[in-house]
């Protein structure tokens, strides 16, 4: 089992949400944050003068997943979140030991 994480602009979480829904998975977790990449936030002007904006909001997103759909499910993502340009994000994907639906005690796959 694999943990797919979705690091995206906020503006993008409709295009997100939809693409996940149709891949069908199971479930999407969704939390703010904030964060930078490799240009390390921006210069801004406010009234004449220069600041640095060093964190960016971002969203995350994490979709528990079965190994095998690890593929299907980060090039459905990226086809739908790529513009080309800097800062459309990043995918993290983590190993995860297992899972349980507390409702059924379901493990493993079927908890997915
Ligand atoms: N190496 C990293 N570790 C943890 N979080 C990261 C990392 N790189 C990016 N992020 C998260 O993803 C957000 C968006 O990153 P971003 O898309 O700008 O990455 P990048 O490496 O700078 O790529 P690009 O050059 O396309 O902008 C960051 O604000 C941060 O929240
Ligand atoms: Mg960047």
């Amino acid at each position: 089992m694999k943990m797919v994480q979705v690091v995206f602009r906020p503006e993008r979480l409709n295009d997100l949400e939809e693409c996940v829904r149709k891949l069908d998975v199971g479930g999407l977790n969704l939390t703010n944050i904030m964060g930078y990449g490799r240009q390390k936030g921006y210069v801004k002007m406010y009234r004449g003068v220069k600041q640095n904006v060093n964190l960016l909001p971002y969203m995350k997103g994490d979709i528990a997943v079965q190994k095998e759909d690890v593929d299907k499910v980060v090039s459905a993502i990226e086809e739908q979140l790529a513009t080309g340009s800097y800062g459309d994000g990043k995918i993290f994907i983590r190993e995860v030991e297992d899972a349980v639906r507390i409702r059924t005690g379901e493990t493993g796959r079927q908890a997915l």
